[in-house]
């Protein structure tokens, strides 16, 4: 690659020297907004800062990390992370303050027919695109590194997920997990395994409700050495029967959604080194039962929508664990009510016009076609007329046609 990059130098001095010339039409240029190309001398400049997790992440990541990421190396270049980009030996692909300094923008700049254009296969970037990561360098390159740890946390995260390893059972294992299967089939559970090539084993427990209760789990027994995920969605297990969760160490995913569970409860999961994700949906669960699941290393996802949780006892927990994505349901909470309110809306519009309608199709005075426009209120109904000089009449007394309105009802 420094020999591609040598070679290149003079190209870059060139197209150095072409700027010189033009500086108007290049600042134009690195400034152009991703709009359509506006008509001449009206050009908006983005005057925004460009924002590197929004906007320059997302492109590396969907154009370029898969030749320059963790799988491939390309050029001995990888574009996924701070540390692999600024390495500070004078080589570094992106030079923040200048981006004609850049070998990175010089070959994405290329023409799409030159051999050593970027990327190397697929299409080329569009003007818009390099317009944004010409202006982010300009900007400085800032590339925070704190969200690259998260990134690389997940990325861990999921080579581990992808190979659950789990030692193979003797005669005596296999047969008291044999026992364990029937067991829970006999109480109507689903048991199976994760996959084909892996003894991880899936119980579900949910299709049986309030059926299931803390004896049920008594069923798990001999299911230690391979249980990896658990369903008890919607069952009667109570806080202390959680207790005995403690024995299945190797448990990923643990489902307790609208059980009756509380803070208590969580406090016998704090040793499930192993756990990923966990559903707390609808239970009883407060800030500090939370404080509890703050020693789980490898969780990801943590499910607390309707339940007693705090914004600030949930930001509480994200700070002890980086990089585990906590839904609180706020957004989901939002939305049902958005709903709601327009359904409300719609129902009190309907009313509304309901009660804009008149009682009657023929004028009371006249027998004829009524023009809607034309009414009196008479007993909290719209009676309507087919002229003014009908609707004079009936104002002057009512009473007297009751009985018309009445029978045309
Ligand atoms: C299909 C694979 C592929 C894709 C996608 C790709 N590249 Fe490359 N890239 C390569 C290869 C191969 C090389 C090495 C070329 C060589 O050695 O001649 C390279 C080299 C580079 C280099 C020079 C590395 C150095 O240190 O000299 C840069 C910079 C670069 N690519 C940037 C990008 C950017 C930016 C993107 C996305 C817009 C991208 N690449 C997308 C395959 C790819």
């Amino acid at each position: 690659m420094a020999a591609l990059r040598s070679a290149r130098r003079p190209l870059a001095i060139l197209t150095l020297a072409a700027l010189a010339a033009a500086p108007l039409a290049r600042a134009q240029d690195a400034g152009a907004t991703p709009a359509a190309p506006a008509p001449e001398g009206t050009e908006k400049v983005n005057t925004e800062k460009v924002d590197f997790e929004k906007q320059i992440r997302p492109l590396l990541r969907d154009h370029c990390v898969k030749c320059h990421g963790a799988d491939k190396q390309k050029g001995d270049l990888r574009l996924d992370l701070r540390r692999f980009v600024f390495q500070g030996e004078g080589e570094d692909p992106i030079v923040p303050g200048k981006p004609d300094e850049s070998v990175l923008i010089e070959l994405i700049e290329l023409p799409a027919d030159d051999p050593d254009v970027m990327p190397a296969e697929g299409e080329k970037l569009s003007a818009a695109q390099i317009a944004l990561l010409r202006q982010w360098i300009s900007e400085g390159a800032e590339w925070p590194e704190a969200s690259d740890k998260a990134l690389e946390e997940r990325e861990a995260r999921r080579k581990l997920r992808e190979n659950i390893e789990l030692p193979a059972l003797d005669e005596a294992g296999t047969q008291r997990e044999a026992k364990a299967f029937e067991a829970l089939r006999a109480l109507g559970g689903l048991v199976q395994r994760v996959a084909a090539n892996t003894l991880a084993v899936d119980v579900n427990l949910s299709l049986l409700g309030t059926r299931a209760d803390d004896a049920a789990l008594a069923a798990l027994d001999g299911l230690e050495p391979t249980l990896v995920w658990l369903n008890l969605a919607r069952t009667k297990v109570s806080d202390e029967g959680l207790a005995r969760l403690a024995k299945f160490p190797h448990l990923r995913r643990l489902n307790l959604a609208n059980t009756s569970i509380g803070d208590a409860g969580l406090a016998h999961l704090s040793g499930l080194a192993q756990l990923e994700y966990l559903n707390l949906y609808g239970t009883q669960v407060g800030d500090t039962g939370l404080s509890h699941l703050a020693t789980l290393p490898r969780l990801e996802k943590l499910y607390l929508w309707q339940t007693a949780v705090t914004e600030a006892g949930a930001k509480a927990l994200g700070e002890k664990l980086v990089g585990t994505r906590i839904d609180l349901g706020r957004e989901a909470e939002a939305m049902l009510e958005a709903v709601a309110k327009a359904k409300a809306k719609a129902e009190a519009e309907a009313q509304k016009a309901a009660a804009n309608e008149p009682m009657n199709s023929t004028c009371p005075v006249s027998g004829k076609g009524v023009d809607k426009s034309v009414f009196s209120e008479f007993e909290g109904k719209r009676v309507a007329f087919c002229c003014v000089n009908c609707k004079a009449k009936f104002d002057a007394d009512p009473a007297a046609f009751r009985e018309k309105l009445g029978a045309k009802k």
